[in-house]
């Protein structure tokens, strides 16, 4: 597949597709992320006071107008976008949802970033949470930049932490600073490339820039430090021999991840993460549109829906599609095709995204993200062209952990439920099976996607339904050889046959066991963890 001739590109947009860093924050929740991603947009000057984000996390559901299982629980199930200005850069951060019950959403918005930074705590190392997201990243070999955070609290050895990302998430680590003490004695990190020492002093947060001592055998480093310098020396020198060395091709094939270390709550070592994004994270890059590879600095507009929100403003009931931009300039007004709908659609009001909400932007470039009003005509993966055929690839649904079956408290609104099930399903909120005996079947990746449905079945379609647990432990996608071993599977499994919102056939396996068992019966049907967005199997 060819890319379109570079020197052909306008100029000013190869400019301005240069200067742009996309990137999400990955954490377990409670690593930090929420209060790393307040002290990136104070850096980045969009907000002016510390406790903004913070502020808005806990306030979200009193002063938004989310939906009630969001009031209910005071939490967000939305992740939204702020764009800000850093070192000459422009910086796009998507935020994921940041509660234990994430969803199919918090994946999908890793299939729009160019890099991801990876919050781990430093007293907890790799949990639970961190290993999944991760394993989105590896999909698509995302590169990522670590932060190991609360350096100023009782933490595992730095070594130890090294050893465990790189056992547990099967990732190279590469050291770029390494601390000097931990907890009451956390005095700063050692920046093993520029040599030297960044030092912290606690209350200083709203400091720029941290003190600098450089040279390891600097005497006034055993003047500040007796008690910790001697172990800084050593581990410096086993690191000199013992740790990877920081490569950016590496980096950038998602083969290794640079490694900070700091403290958020107190500003520290967050501007090495914003160097970071800058001098190695990649700008947009070319992507696959199936047809060809397009590239971020051709002339025509491009670009993918990743993401629907409902509700973002209950008065009007609408929806936003999320849309990242992949090549050429979004402006107001503009007229592009929906490729998949194969009709012209004028971009009049869409919406742009600042973290600042003082400054208002008209336009956009390849890695901007836009939000645009969606009466239902849009669903997740659709391309948007200037006519080319295109369909943006690497959108994946995931086979759901978690499954319920729809039951209805009022048997007269069958078709209020099969209709609102159908658009809730092809929106992405969650994902529907049907059954070979007409029944639905519910699956999701996390358990508020259920509630959510729930709520908006009553509210959207009036229809009160329940859910019930689903003797199933995962979901397989199938392709066959041909027409007679589908008819064959079908009939012989039809129990545990059903057909995704998109007509895909798809196999619902009642235990690892279970799947293990039918895999091996039948080697010549195919049996898929993910398919694309979109995609229709044979
Ligand atoms: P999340 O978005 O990943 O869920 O994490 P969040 O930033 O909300 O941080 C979780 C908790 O960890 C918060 O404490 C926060 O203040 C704390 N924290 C974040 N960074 C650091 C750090 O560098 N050092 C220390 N010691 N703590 C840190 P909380 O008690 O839950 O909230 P709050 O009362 O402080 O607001």
């Amino acid at each position: 597949m060819n890319t379109a001739d570079s020197s052909a590109f306008p100029p000013e947009l190869l400019r301005d597709v240069a200067r742009r860093r996309t990137f999400a924050i990955i954490s377990h929740p409670d690593a930090g992320k929420t209060t790393l991603t307040e002290k990136l947009l104070l850096f980045g000057g969009a907000i002016q006071l510390a406790g903004t984000v913070k502020a808005r996390k806990s306030s979200r559901h009193a002063t938004s107008d989310w939906m009630e299982v969001e009031k209910e629980r005071g939490i967000s199930v939305t992740s939204s976008v702020m764009q800000f200005e850093y070192g000459g850069h422009t910086i796009n951060l998507l935020d994921t949802p940041g509660h234990q019950d994430f969803s199919e959403d918090t994946y999908r918005v890793l299939t729009a970033v160019d890099a991801a930074v990876m919050v781990i705590d430093a007293a907890k190392g790799v949990e639970a949470q961190t290993i999944k997201l991760l394993e989105v990243c590896r999909l698509r070999n995302t590169p990522i930049i670590t932060f190991i955070n609360k350096l100023d609290r009782e933490v595992k050895n730095p070594f130890d932490l090294l050893a465990e990302i790189e056992d547990v998430l099967k990732i190279e680590c590469a050291p770029i600073t390494w601390p000097l003490g931990s907890g009451k004695a956390f005095h700063g990190v050692w920046h093993l490339l520029h040599q030297h020492l960044l030092r912290f002093a606690a209350g200083e947060e709203t400091r720029s820039q941290a003190e600098i001592i450089a040279g390891l055998d600097n005497a006034q480093l055993d003047a500040l430090f007796p008690l910790e310098i001697g172990q800084l020396r050593d581990d410096v020198e086993l690191l000199s021999g013992a740790a990877n060395p920081f490569s950016l091709d590496d980096f950038l094939a998602g083969r290794q991840t640079p490694v900070f270390f700091g403290s958020g709550i107190n500003n520290f070592g967050v501007q090495e993460i914003l160097q970071a994004l800058i001098d190695w994270a990649p700008p947009p890059q070319p992507r696959d549109a199936g047809a060809r590879f397009v590239a971020p600095a051709e002339a025509p507009f491009t670009g993918f829906v990743f993401k629907i929100q409902a509700n973002m403003d209950p008065r009007h009931r609408d929806r936003i599609a999320f849309f990242r931009i992949c090549s050429g300039r979004y402006s107001s007004g503009m007229k592009v095709k929906h490729v998949r709908a194969n009709r012209e659609i004028k971009l009049a009001n869409a919406l742009t995204f600042m973290a600042n909400e003082r400054v208002h932007k008209e336009d956009g470039v390849a890695g901007d993200i836009i939000g645009i009003h969606n009466h239902g005509q849009f669903q997740i993966g659709d391309t948007l062209s200037e006519g080319e055929a295109l369909g943006f690839r690497g959108i994946p649904y995931f086979s759901p952990e978690l499954f319920r079956a729809a039951r209805l408290r009022d048997p007269l609104k069958a078709k209020q439920l099969q209709k609102g099930l159908q658009e809730l399903g092809e929106e992405g909120a969650i994902q529907v099976f049907t059954l070979d005996d007409g029944s639905f079947l519910l699956g999701a990746v996390g358990q508020l996607q259920f509630e959510v449905v729930a709520q908006r079945l009553k509210d959207e379609y009036k229809v009160d339904a329940i859910f019930e647990n689903a003797d199933i432990h995962t979901a397989r996608w199938l392709t066959f050889p041909d027409e007679g071993s589908r008819k064959n599977f079908e009939r012989e499994q039809f129990s545990r046959f059903a057909r995704d919102v998109d007509g895909n056939p798809v196999y619902l396996a009642s235990s690892r066991y279970n799947l293990d068992v039918t895999m091996e019966k039948w080697p010549q049907v195919q049996f898929h963890a993910t398919r694309e967005h979109g995609e229709k199997l044979a």
